[in-house]
């Protein structure tokens, strides 16, 4: 069943269930805050003290980050774009099999986003619950000149605890340390003891995260780039919507075209990030 809700403050989302799992989707950035398969815990991670109001990321699910990732060259922009907090349409809702349903949002170019990234633009998220999570953001450039986007699906995953978190499948991997802007290479497995903040290239393999009582696989497709962020005690206590213990509960692995992995997409032609989480 998919069905179109409204919170008390008029925020809107759409409600997804069937026999595999469920799902919520906010129409305001197209954003996927709960995921969980029937008779589990979710999937990802929900800030308890997130805001649903209009303007503002909510904290946790899975923020699309769109045009660019992280800053754009000029600093007074939005932080991971504008496409998290633009309203989008929903331009289909389907259910496949009494397991399997999909829902379609698309977010067009307007007054507003052109002011912010000149350049005509359709972005499509395709999400399909079932007992796996399918993300596809199609971008295709209804522009006249070609144009370069930076991007990721920043999916925050639930924790038992961050004690327990182990990532594989990016050993011998490059990275950018965003702590320190140094390129270093990944040994072996990540675990967590402090702040981390990188953005992993030529990532070329299916990510696991181990947990206490839960392993999850990442496959994406036409990306090469990866970013695992933690924030830690400090850098917590200075951000919105985080309780002060929050970061012992969350961890983000975020699929991802950033830094290296910038794409061009030429007029008329369209690029989609894809990933599968199961
Ligand atoms: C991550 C970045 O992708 O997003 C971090 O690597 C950043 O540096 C984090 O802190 C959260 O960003 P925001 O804008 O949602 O607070």
């Amino acid at each position: 069943m998919i069905t179109h809700k409204k919170l008390p403050n008029g925020f809107v989302y759409i409600e997804i269930k069937n026999s595999a799992a469920e799902a919520k989707i906010a129409l305001q950035g197209a954003h996927l805050f709960h995921y969980a398969r029937v008779g589990e815990e979710p999937i990802l991670w929900l800030s308890e003290v997130s805001d649903f109001e209009t303007g503002k990321a909510i904290r946790g699910g899975v923020p699309i980050c769109w045009p660019w990732f992280g800053f754009s060259e000029d600093k007074a922009l939005p932080q991971h774009g504008f496409a998290r907090t633009a309203m989008w349409d929903c331009v289909s809702c389907s259910e496949a099999d009494e397991k399997s349903s999909s829902v379609i949002l698309r977010l067009t170019h307007s007054q507003e986003s052109l002011k912010m990234w000149p350049y005509l633009f359709e972005l499509d998220l395709h999400v399909t619950i079932s007992d796996k999570l399918t993300m596809e953001l199609k971008t295709t450039n209804l522009d006249c000149n070609p144009f370069s986007i930076t991007q990721a699906l920043h999916t925050y995953f639930s924790l038992s605890h961050i004690s327990d978190a182990v990532i594989k499948g990016l050993d011998k991997k490059p990275y950018l340390d965003a702590l320190t802007w140094k390129d270093e290479v990944q040994e072996g497995d990540i675990t967590f003891n402090q702040e981390v903040d990188r953005v992993y290239q030529e990532v070329d393999r299916e990510i696991t995260l181990y947990d206490k009582n839960r392993t999850l696989h990442v496959r994406n497709e036409n990306s090469s780039s990866v970013v695992v962020w933690n924030p830690w005690i400090e850098k917590t206590s200075r951000m919105s919507a985080m309780n002060k213990d929050a970061y012992e509960h969350m961890l983000c692995i975020e699929s991802a075209n950033a830094f290296d992995d910038a794409r061009v997409v030429k007029p008329q032609k369209s690029h989609t990030l894809k990933t599968v989480i199961f």
